[in-house]
């Protein structure tokens, strides 16, 4: 359920036509809904109740720091990547105490950074990384709460480009180098053996493979138990599903009742890093026609967004539904179009062979279910400055962050770089 919906014909998002947003704020525009967000988290918050659980959303899906602010309120905790990651969650106003630091390769300062912020956990995915952070650690003169990031080596059946639990794919270490890994975290005096944690991929959309992993990560969690290493929590990582098209993806009670029996006999916390299902279906991306151009038997709406602003289509070939903002109009023939972007790169497109009713130049068209990964991955390609975000809420907006101008594109380049010139 999202706050994206028609009345008398009009988009709207909660009260404010989209429309009006696009006047006020320009195209391509990113419009996120303050109710949908709430909704969301809450629902699967509370899928979990009963359980000690913490929800750590993946910030990595949109970072926008009125979004972490949002979601900081409602108590989340947060799953981060990186040190960028971790400052904006401090900025918003998260509890660092609730901060679960993934990713394959932390830097020295990275790490550093999360501890003297005091992160929850850091979760560790190869036997060199857990030997740098407890250097790391060693030096500061502390201990670092450490998870070991297990892949359970099952198939999420989801794009290759986004599954993660596989043995062939980079992250995680294998339920026996796990074994062997805690062994020696536990004997070592700078680190602190906290967890475990799984991550399988990502818009998954069955139950089935999160039960499979965290079964492989619950006898290994019983097999340490009996060698007195004590894990305190289970770490199920993200992944779950939301309907782009036609996906039939599990509602998150029933995610989280799978979870809750999958669980209920691990005595300590649980923990998720979804990222995907609060915020995908609580975004969308607002833009403006420029042209119909017709091209032998093609025709192509060349839009004003394109995949520096929203690059999943041509990544992922991941479909997105489009709209028109405004109401249908009456005379509009059906097409069969692409909707492209101004980008100099045959994989510009935000559809392909799509069915609509014929816009014309100024119509503005809504591409449903931006909110994950969609400013997240954007980028100055072409020297075109990115959108502006907004959140609405209620019958009101506020801009998140505001379009960048021309002077943001060259920020911090020089012409002539010459003063304090490098030289062996
Ligand atoms: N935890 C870890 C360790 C992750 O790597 C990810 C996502 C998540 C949590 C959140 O997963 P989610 O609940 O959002 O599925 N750019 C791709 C998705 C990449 C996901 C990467 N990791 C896309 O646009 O589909």
């Amino acid at each position: 359920m999202n706050h994206f919906q028609r009345k008398r014909g009009v988009l709207h998002a909660e009260a404010v036509p989209v429309e009006e947003l696009a006047r006020a704020y320009g195209t391509p525009l990113y419009v996120y809904s303050t109710a949908t967000l709430t909704r969301h988290w809450k629902v699967l918050h509370r899928s979990l109740a009963g359980l000690d659980h913490l929800v750590c959303y993946a910030v990595k899906a949109n970072s926008n720091l009125a979004v972490l602010s949002l979601f900081a309120r409602l108590g989340s905790g947060f799953d981060i990547v990186s040190g960028g990651e971790l400052y904006r969650v401090l900025k918003a106003g998260g509890h660092p105490g609730k901060v679960v630091f993934s990713g394959v390769g932390k830097r020295d300062d990275e790490v550093a950074f999360a501890l003297e912020s005091g992160v929850k956990v850091l979760n560790v995915e190869s036997a060199p990384e857990l030997a740098r952070i407890s250097i790391v650690a060693r030096r500061m003169g502390l201990r670092a709460p450490v998870a070991l990031r297990v892949n359970p080596d099952v198939d999420p059946k989801t794009h290759p480009y986004i599954s993660t639990g596989l043995s062939e794919n980079k992250f995680g270490v294998s339920v026996d180098e796990a074994r062997r890994l805690y062994a020696l975290a536990a004997q070592d005096p700078a680190l602190e053996v906290r967890g475990v944690a799984c991550h399988i991929g990502s818009q998954i959309t069955t139950v089935r493979p999160f039960l499979d992993a965290i079964a492989r990560v619950l006898s290994l969690v019983k097999d340490l138990g009996k060698q007195g290493i004590r894990l305190g929590h289970v770490d199920v990582g993200g992944g779950l599903g939301i309907t782009y098209a036609d996906e039939e993806p599990p509602h998150p009670d029933e995610y989280g009742r799978a979870i809750k029996k999958a669980l209920s006999r691990f005595d300590g916390e649980v923990m998720l890093e979804p990222g995907r299902v609060l915020v995908g279906n609580a975004g969308v991306l607002v833009t403006r026609v420029l042209h119909v151009k017709e091209s032998g038997r093609k025709v192509f709406v060349v839009v004003d967004a394109a995949m520096n602003d929203l690059v999943r289509p041509s990544y992922y070939d991941a479909h997105h539904e489009i709209e028109p903002a405004g109401a249908p109009r009456k005379d509009a023939e059906e097409i069969v179009c692409d909707v492209v972007g101004p980008i100099c790169e045959s994989s510009d497109f935000l559809a392909r062979k799509r069915r609509m009713p014929r816009p014309v130049r100024g119509d503005l068209l809504v591409v449903r279910s931006a909110g994950a990964y969609g400013f997240a991955m954007s980028s100055n390609y072409n020297s075109r400055p990115r959108a502006a975000e907004v959140l609405v809420d209620g019958d009101g907006a506020r801009l998140a962050r505001r379009r960048e101008t021309y002077a943001d594109l060259v920020r911090g380049e020089t012409p002539e770089p010459e003063a304090e010139r490098f030289r062996t």
